[in-house]
């Protein structure tokens, strides 16, 4: 494949692409047969790929998102994405329908019910020559989804000879972290991201030296570790490093995980050392958690430099 000279996207993210549907101010969970009034409800784009496609765009990257949705839902992705300036170019349209996620908040948990529709096409996606041109044309490709083994091993090497670097967040798949098979992958990207559940999850143990001995014995390249409002802390190069996010107001830590992902490509995509560009993805984290949703507060460089002067240069 020849490499192009100026590659036209940052970053391409590929994963499942879902239509949320967010219910909250119930009065009780509902018996069999009964009906509850919810006081507020939003509907948004949702999935690991869509936040962390907004996030980088929002940071100002050149962004393409891939990944399929039903036809219907055509013009309100197009004109959502829009908004953050993420390219639409990626994305293919079936029949199936888009990938739906209803959430249901009460006061102290929240319930999902997840019909994947035109997901169950991604592997197949994958397999297809221009799809994998498009995901080459991007200086950074981000795995927002369990990437099997079978396709990493088609994939990644493509992607290496074309020159992109690579990272992925598989999100909370049991089935993939502890198949020892997926190591080859995690060692095979350039970033590595699991959040404190599924790292443990991929290493057998819960403590974060369990984790950092499991990251270095395996031979990854560099991995990280989110762990919610303690921060995240970074192995790369055999060296560890640790940060911890700014105070903020949290209302709604859905997508921090995501945010933080963007923050960190953010960071890589200016060579930025990992320790260093651990800040960028806490702040980006952090700020997400500050409003409903996963969207709403991504930040802006402005926000993002001003934030990361007061918070780690004093
Ligand atoms: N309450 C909080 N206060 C400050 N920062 C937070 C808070 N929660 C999350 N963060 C930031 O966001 C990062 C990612 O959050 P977390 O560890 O919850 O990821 P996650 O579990 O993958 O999230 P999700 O999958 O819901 O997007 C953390 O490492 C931290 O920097
Ligand atoms: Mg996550």
């Amino acid at each position: 494949m020849a490499i192009p000279h100026v590659k036209p996207w940052d970053v391409a993210v590929v994963g499942e692409i879902f239509a949320d549907h967010v219910f909250t101010g119930f009065p009780h969970w509902p018996r069999p047969g009964e009906e509850v009034i919810a006081q507020g409800y939003v509907r948004e784009l949702g999935g690991g790929s869509v936040n962390t496609a907004c996030g980088l765009s929002r940071l100002g990257r050149r962004v393409r998102l891939v990944g399929l949705i039903g036809d219907a839902d055509f013009d309100w992705f197009e004109h959502r994405l829009s908004e953050f300036g993420v390219g639409i170019g990626g994305i293919r349209l079936e029949h199936d329908g888009t990938g739906i996620t209803v959430s249901v908040s009460m006061r102290d948990d929240r319930t999902f019910f997840t019909y994947p529709g035109a997901n169950r096409g991604l592997a197949e996606l994958l397999t297809v020559p221009a799809v994998i041109s498009d995901l080459a044309a991007a200086r950074h490709v981000h795995f927002a989804m369990p990437l099997s083994r079978e396709l990493a091993t088609g994939i990644l090497p493509v992607l290496r000879a074309a020159g992109c670097s690579t990272s992925i967040d598989v999100g909370h798949s049991p089935e993939w972290l502890r198949d020892t098979a997926n190591i080859a992958t995690c060692r095979e990207v350039d970033l590595f991201l699991p959040n404190a559940a599924e790292a443990a999850l991929a290493c057998g143990e819960t403590s974060v030296e369990a984790y950092v001995a499991w990251v270095l014995d395996n031979g990854l390249a560099r991995a990280v570790l989110k762990r919610g409002a303690e921060g995240a802390l970074a192995i790369a190069g055999g060296v560890l490093s640790s940060v911890a996010p700014p105070m903020v107001d949290a209302v709604d830590t859905t997508g921090a995980g995501d945010a933080f992902n963007a923050g960190l490509i953010d960071g890589w995509l200016d060579d930025e050392p990992l320790g260093r560009a651990l800040e960028r993805a806490c702040i980006c984290g952090a700020l997400c958690s500050t409003a409903p949703g996963a969207l709403e507060a991504l930040p802006h460089p402005p926000q993002l430099r001003t934030l990361r002067e007061q918070t780690y240069r004093s």
